[in-house]
C-alpha cells in the first residue's frame, strides 16, 4: 500500500492494550484556554508578565471550564476574533518573524519553514535550514499553535516564546548565535524604536525577541467552516463533511485528536495499537528523549489537524504524501481498523472544513 514509504510497517503487535478508552483529556486544554484569555488581557497589562502568568488566571480558566463542560462536542469552536490593528507588541514579532537577520548567514528566517499563507509549514519531508542543511524532522504549522499544551512533536517546549529561542541557534535551521543577532537589530534604528514602543525601553535581547515573535504567533489564528458549523451554521459545512465528522467521532479518532486544536493536548504513541513505523533514529523515539523512559519511544504530541489539507506531506518525518493515506495509516495504527475508501473519503472532507482563513497579518514579506 505504501510501497515508496518503506519507513512506514503495518506489522501487527497483538500484545499491546487494545482499548484507547483510557486515554484521558489533559489538562492541556485548560493551558490553551488559559494562553487564549492571555490574549485579551495581553492588551492592558505587562506583556512579559502577563504571557508567562497565563495560567495565574483562575477566573478566565474557570470560565473555559464552563463552557467546556457545557458542550457535548469533543472538538471546540474557534471564536472569530474581531480583526484588531496589531498592537506594537505584534508588529515587532511579525516583523521579527520575518526577518532573515535572525540566522547566521541573513538568508533563513522564522518564515522560510513556516509560510503563514502556505498552512503554516514549508511542505518538505524534513526542513531545509541554513547552508541548505536537512533537518531530521517535519515542521509543523505555526497556525494555531497557541493552543498547542507544548511546542515540538516531543513537547520539550513549555511555551511559544521558550519554542522560538530554539530556532535562532540551531545549527539546522538559522545556525545563529544571539550576541551577533541581537547586534545586528541595534543597528537597525527602526528596530530600536520598534523595541521602545513593544517594551518601554530600546533594549533588545533574546528574551524580548522570544516573547514578540510568541505575540505575533498567539495572532495566528484561523478560524474555519467546521466551527462556523460548531458554533450552530448548520450549512456551514456539506453533507460529506458531516458524514466525516461523525465517522471521525465514531471511530475514534477523537480520543487523541480533540478540543479547540483538533489536537495538540496529548501525548500518544504513533502506533498505539499496531507498529506504525520503525525506530531508527533520535527524533523517532519522541518523548524517550525527553523523560528517558523506554515507554514513550514513539510517543509524540498529537498534532493539530487545524489546515492538515494544507500541510502535506504528513507525520513527523513526513512520510506519507496524501490525506486520506494518513487517515489510513492513523486507521490501522492507532485504531486496529481498516477504513474503507469511501469513508476515507468522507473523513478527508470532514478534515479539508478544518482550513481556515490564512491570518491577515501573512502578507508581510521578507525583510
Ligand atoms: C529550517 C526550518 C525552520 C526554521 C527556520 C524555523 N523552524 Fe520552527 N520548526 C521547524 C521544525 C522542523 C520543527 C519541529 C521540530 C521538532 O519538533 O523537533 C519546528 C517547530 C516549530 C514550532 C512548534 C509547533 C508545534 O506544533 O509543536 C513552532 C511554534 C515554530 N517552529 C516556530 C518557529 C519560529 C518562531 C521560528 C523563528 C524563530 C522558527 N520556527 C524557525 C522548522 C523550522
Ligand atoms: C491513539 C491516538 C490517536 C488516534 C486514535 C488517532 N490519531 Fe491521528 N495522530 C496521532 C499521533 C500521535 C500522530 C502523530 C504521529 C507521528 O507523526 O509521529 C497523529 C497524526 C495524524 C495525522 C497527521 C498530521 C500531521 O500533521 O502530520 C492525521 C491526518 C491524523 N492523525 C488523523 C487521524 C484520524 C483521521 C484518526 C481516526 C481515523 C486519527 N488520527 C486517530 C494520534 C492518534
Amino acid at each position: 500500500m505504501h510501497k515508496s514509504h518503506p519507513h512506514i510497517l503495518f506489522a501487527a503487535r497483538p500484545g499491546l492494550p487494545t482499548a484507547i478508552a483510557g486515554i484521558r483529556r489533559s489538562a492541556g486544554l485548560l493551558t490553551a484556554a488559559a494562553l487564549l484569555s492571555g490574549l485579551a488581557a495581553c492588551k492592558q497589562v505587562d506583556h512579559e508578565a502577563a504571557f508567562r502568568d497565563a495560567a495565574a488566571r483562575p477566573v478566565m480558566l474557570q470560565l473555559h471550564r464552563e463552557r467546556d463542560a457545557l458542550s457535548a462536542e469533543p472538538l471546540r469552536a474557534l471564536t472569530p476574533t474581531p480583526a484588531a490593528e496589531p498592537d506594537a507588541m505584534v508588529s515587532l514579532g511579525q516583523r521579527l518573524y520575518h526577518d532573515v537577520r535572525l540566522s547566521g548567514d541573513d538568508t533563513v528566517s522564522c518564515a522560510s519553514c513556516h509560510d503563514i499563507a502556505k498552512g503554516g509549514d514549508d511542505g518538505l519531508k524534513t526542513s531545509t535550514g541554513i547552508k541548505g542543511a536537512t533537518g531530521p524532522i517535519n515542521a509543523p504549522t505555526v497556525l494555531n499553535s497557541a493552543f498547542n499544551f507544548r511546542q515540538f512533536w516531543d513537547g520539550r517546549a513549555a511555551t511559544l516564546a521558550d519554542q522560538a529561542k530554539g530556532p535562532v541557534t540551531n545549527p539546522l535551521e538559522m545556525g545563529a548565535a544571539w550576541p551577533a543577532v541581537i547586534a545586528k537589530l541595534e543597528q537597525d534604528a527602526d528596530y530600536r524604536q520598534a523595541f521602545e514602543a513593544a517594551f518601554g525601553d530600546a533594549t533588545v535581547n533574546e528574551d524580548r525577541i522570544a516573547t514578540a515573535i510568541a505575540r505575533f504567533e498567539e495572532t495566528l489564528i484561523t478560524p474555519a467552516p467546521f466551527d462556523r458549523f460548531l458554533l450552530g451554521e448548520t450549512d456551514a459545512i456539506n453533507t460529506d463533511a458531516k458524514k466525516g465528522y461523525a465517522l471521525f467521532k465514531s471511530y475514534g479518532c477523537v480520543a487523541c485528536h480533540q478540543g479547540v486544536n483538533v489536537g495538540g493536548n496529548l501525548y500518544q504513541k504513533f502506533g498505539a495499537l499496531q507498529a506504525a513505523f520503525e525506530i531508527q533514529t533520535d527524533v523517532d523515539k519522541g518523548r524517550q528523549n525527553i523523560t528517558k523512559n523506554a515507554a514513550d519511544a514513539g510517543v509524540f504530541k498529537v498534532p493539530s489537524l487545524r489546515n492538515v489539507e494544507l500541510t502535506a506531506p504528513y507525520f513527523h518525518l513526513g512520510t506519507v504524501d496524501k490525506l486520506g493515506d494518513a487517515v489510513r495509516v492513523m486507521g490501522s495504527s492507532q485504531l486496529g481498523r481498516t477504513i474503507p475508501d469511501d469513508e476515507i473519503a468522507l473523513i478527508v472532507e470532514f478534515l479539508r472544513s478544518l482550513t481556515g482563513e490564512a491570518p491577515q497579518l501573512a502578507a508581510a514579506t521578507q525583510n
